[in-house]
């Protein structure tokens, strides 16, 4: 694994993006694997900067969604369908017809279980994910692969925990809007990429940094698997890294 600590937000967001740069083919199109949340914002927008300075092309990649939310309405601006169009396609140029979403429409857990089941075969139909890009939750989860999460899980339907409910209210009115399931790719599915790439900033990630990186790999801490992929890199700043020993 490595760890990058950088003394800025900025640099985190620059150092991150030349490591996903630098794990994508130039012989076929590219896969990224996309989080949404606050820790990639300032990656997309290295990305971007990128994108515009001719040193990278998005426009014949694929983008797939660690996430979604089950139930929201279509187009709702917090689905992270709508979230990475705006956040990603618009700003690296990955075309919207490219871009994959779980889906979270379904009505039945059958329809949801078929849709990830479909997700998951539309991963491998392109060749696989280059570089997972990935956020860490306050409590150690990965994409929304909360604790107790099976390590070898593939994308499937998940209850959200009481602790990313109240984390994620901020982006609703009230946290009665934030639903309560998601679909999310499974840590056997994040570990399927070729590299991995976690972005974090901010004392309130510290523990789990640590925990992550340096505890027992176990499913009470999802990002744990972190350790057993064989090209981690995190990228963190100096609040985050501050409980590495
Ligand atoms: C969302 C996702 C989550 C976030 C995590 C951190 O697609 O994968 O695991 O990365 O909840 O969220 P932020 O970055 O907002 O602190």
């Amino acid at each position: 694994m490595e760890i990058i600590v950088c003394p800025t937000p900025e640099e985190v967001g620059r150092r991150a993006a030349d490591s996903v740069l630098a794990a994508l083919p130039d012989d076929r199109d590219p896969v990224l694997g996309l989080a949404t949340g606050s820790s990639p914002l300032g990656l997309y927008r290295e990305l971007g900067r990128a994108v515009s300075e001719g040193r990278a092309d998005f426009s014949s990649a694929y983008g797939f969604a660690l996430d979604e939310y089950v139930g929201l309405p279509p187009g709702h601006p917090q689905g992270y369908h709508q979230v990475l169009l705006r956040e990603v396609s618009e700003t690296v140029g990955l075309p919207p017809d490219r871009l994959n979403v779980p889906d979270g429409s379904g009505r039945t857990l059958a329809e949801l279980t078929a849709g990830a089941r479909a997700y998951e075969e539309r991963i491998r139909t392109v060749g696989g994910v280059d570089v997972q890009i990935l956020g860490i939750g306050a409590n150690g989860h990965l994409g929304f692969n909360e604790p107790g999460s099976a390590l070898t899980s593939r994308t499937r339907v998940k209850r959200l925990a009481a602790r990313t409910r109240t984390d994620n209210a901020r982006f609703f009115e009230t946290i009665e809007d934030v639903p309560t399931h998601c679909v999310t790719q499974g840590l056997g599915t994040i570990l399927d990429a070729r590299r991995l790439v976690l972005v974090a900033t901010g004392s309130a990630k510290a523990h789990a940094i640590a925990a992550a990186a340096e505890g027992p790999l176990t499913a009470s801490v999802p990002a744990s698997i972190l350790q057993w992929h064989a090209d981690t890199v995190l990228v963190l700043d100096e609040d985050a890294a501050q409980l590495l020993t």
